[in-house]
């Protein structure tokens, strides 16, 4: 089956499998039964039957799924066997952090560059990279045409730097700003970051508990 046909809902869960089965990998696992996976993910063993079922004929009745096919299965469908070059925009303290402790290369990214507006920060060293002008954008991007960009800047300032950024050819945003920029660009891809929602979620969990 075609990565196209598998509905939104299963690829929002193979970061979660692909995860899992490299802990499983690491712990020597080379087999693993739906049942077990099921149990150990706390999902149903006919909902990952139907999730795997999706992209292959990787379940064997008695034999279960090999781990290391598995994975690298869904890393494929995720992409992950090639780098894309990403920069990112706004090295404060949440681009920072971003910059600094994620690995891109495990998610399917190479972060090629950092840039800021704020000059003091200019040169500034975060993980392997340093913190370049933003005046420095357009000719970093001819030079190395980066596919994606991490936004980590204030809301207006996303609003002019993002239509920028595409007409130099990015499109994919990693998207911490609360500028909606799905509206403003039809054909760009998104995926928004909101930590606040996710903590709201955790709030309204609480809230159902207690009523119960
Ligand atoms: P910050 O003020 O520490 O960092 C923002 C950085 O962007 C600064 O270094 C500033 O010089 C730089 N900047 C401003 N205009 C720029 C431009 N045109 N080009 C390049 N760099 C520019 O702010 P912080 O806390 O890191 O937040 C950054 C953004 O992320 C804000 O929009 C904030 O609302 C958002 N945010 C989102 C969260 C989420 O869960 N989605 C959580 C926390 C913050």
């Amino acid at each position: 089956m075609s990565k196209n046909a598998i509905s939104n809902s299963v690829i929002r869960r193979l970061p979660r499998y692909y995860r899992f089965l490299g802990e499983l990998e690491n712990n020597d696992y080379i087999r693993i039964s739906s049942r077990e996976l099921a149990e150990k993910m706390g999902l149903t063993a006919s909902q990952i039957r139907q999730d795997f079922n999706c992209f292959g004929e990787f379940g064997q009745q008695g034999y279960g799924y090999n781990v290391s096919e598995l994975r690298t299965e869904i890393g494929k469908i995720l992409g992950l066997d090639s780098l894309k070059p990403m920069i990112l925009l706004g090295a404060g303290n949440l681009g920072s952090a971003i910059a600094a402790h994620l690995d891109f290369k495990n998610r399917g990214f190479e972060l090629i560059g950092i840039f800021d507006a704020n000059k003091s920060l200019v040169g500034k060293e975060i993980g392997e990279l340093r913190v370049t002008d933003i005046e420095e954008l357009e000719d970093f991007c001819k030079e190395r045409s980066p596919e994606a960009a991490i936004l980590c800047i204030p809301k207006d300032a996303a609003v002019t730097e993002a239509e920028i950024l595409i007409s130099y050819g990015i499109k994919a945003f990693w998207n911490f700003t609360h500028y909606d920029l799905k509206m403003a660009y039809k054909d760009v891809i998104v995926e928004n970051v909101h930590l606040g929602d996710s903590l709201t979620t955790l709030s309204y969990c609480i809230n159902s508990l207690d009523k119960k």
